[in-house]
């Protein structure tokens, strides 16, 4: 087919300004690419940051990183699709592969095959969050992550304490249910307690309002005796300076771990004003000496091999 197509997608042209809609060639797919026609997108946090914030755009910028749709054409080396495969996917990393579009044009490894008994808008609630979880472990906490996970499969830290602030978040109900299938027995986290039965049903053992005022001495409270750090693996699933990362920040202590989701928010947003962001989660709170702060960046998880080859696509 020729590529004089055009398809329509949304372009960010200024923050907090309306997005406009805009017309763009459809790419036909090369090599190990494949062309999705986009039928369902997520709206995330991060499209809000952009939208909402500027946080790093370039305008204009095409936008939506999440999708999920019909395999419209494929390349000759695309070894997993075919046309008509219904798939969804994390593909952020160029314009052409964007999904607040009607045609991606991305390689076959950013998308996988929708399961059976699941509709296209049920699956494209999964794909960034997941693969957050999964980086998170990984790349941030320096957790492993063997796939497929060996029979009888330990992990090396299986009754340390883990700590998942915001949990009830859409990143943090993913990472206690990864935490859990890989055998994690002591995940510990805070959410509204109307969350609280949910979130154990998912895999927490112990769960903490974080809105009690209380909630800081309560979650070290419970580590008592177990030796230092109580908690020797925290995840700030939210990266709020005031609202998360005090109180998180009283709770490391020296050989901890913690991952905070980046950005950063240094000012919330309002109606009135701007929001404000940091990429340093280190030097936005006081930590004590030796807790090791990793900023969560999942743009960046196809580094590791392992996830690029078969975190999305299916094998
Ligand atoms: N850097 C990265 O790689 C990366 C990747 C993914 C997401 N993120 C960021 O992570 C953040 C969360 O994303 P998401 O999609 O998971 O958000 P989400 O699903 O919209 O999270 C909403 C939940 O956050 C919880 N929450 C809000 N304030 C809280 C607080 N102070 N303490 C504890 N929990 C709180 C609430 O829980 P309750 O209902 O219990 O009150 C609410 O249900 C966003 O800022 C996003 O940009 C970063």
């Amino acid at each position: 087919m020729s590529d004089q197509r055009t398809h329509e997608g949304l372009v960010l042209v200024g923050t907090r300004a309306p997005y406009e809609v805009r017309k763009f060639p459809t790419i036909s797919p090369k090599e190990d690419e494949i062309m999705v026609n986009i039928k369902w997108t997520a709206s995330t946090p991060l499209d809000l940051h952009q939208a909402d914030g500027g946080l790093l755009v370039e305008h204009p910028m095409r936008t939506g990183s999440t999708g999920a749709g019909i395999v419209a054409e494929v390349g000759d080396n695309a070894k997993h699709f075919q046309v008509g495969d219904r798939v969804f996917g994390f593909a952020h990393q160029n314009p052409e592969w964007k999904t607040h579009q009607e045609y991606a044009t991305a390689p076959e490894w950013v998308f996988g095959k929708v399961p059976e008994g699941f509709s296209l808008e049920e699956a494209v609630t999964l794909p960034e969050n997941f693969v957050t979880a999964f980086n998170t472990l990984a790349t941030d906490l320096g957790l492993p992550t063997p796939w497929p996970k060996p029979a009888g499969y330990q992990p090396p830290r299986a009754n340390e304490r883990i700590l998942v602030w915001g949990a009830a978040s859409s990143v943090g109900q993913l990472i206690i249910q990864v935490l859990k299938y890989y055998g994690y027995n002591h995940i510990i986290g805070t959410a509204s307690s109307n969350h609280h039965a949910y979130l154990k049903n998912l895999g927490a053992s112990e769960l903490y309002d974080y809105r009690n005022p209380s909630v800081v001495d309560d979650v070290l409270g419970s580590a008592k005796g177990n030796g230092a750090p109580a908690f020797p693996l925290i995840v700030d699933c939210i990266g709020s300076q005031q609202k998360t990362l005090a109180p998180i920040s009283r709770i490391a202590q020296s050989g901890s771990i913690v991952a905070v989701m980046l950005p950063v928010i240094l000012k919330h947003s309002s109606t009135k004003s701007v929001p404000e962001y940091s990429m340093d989660a280190k030097s936005s709170v006081t930590w004590v000496t030796g807790v090791n702060v990793s900023g969560v960046r999942t743009h960046f998880y196809w580094k590791n091999e392992m996830f690029r080859e078969k975190l999305q696509v299916s094998r």
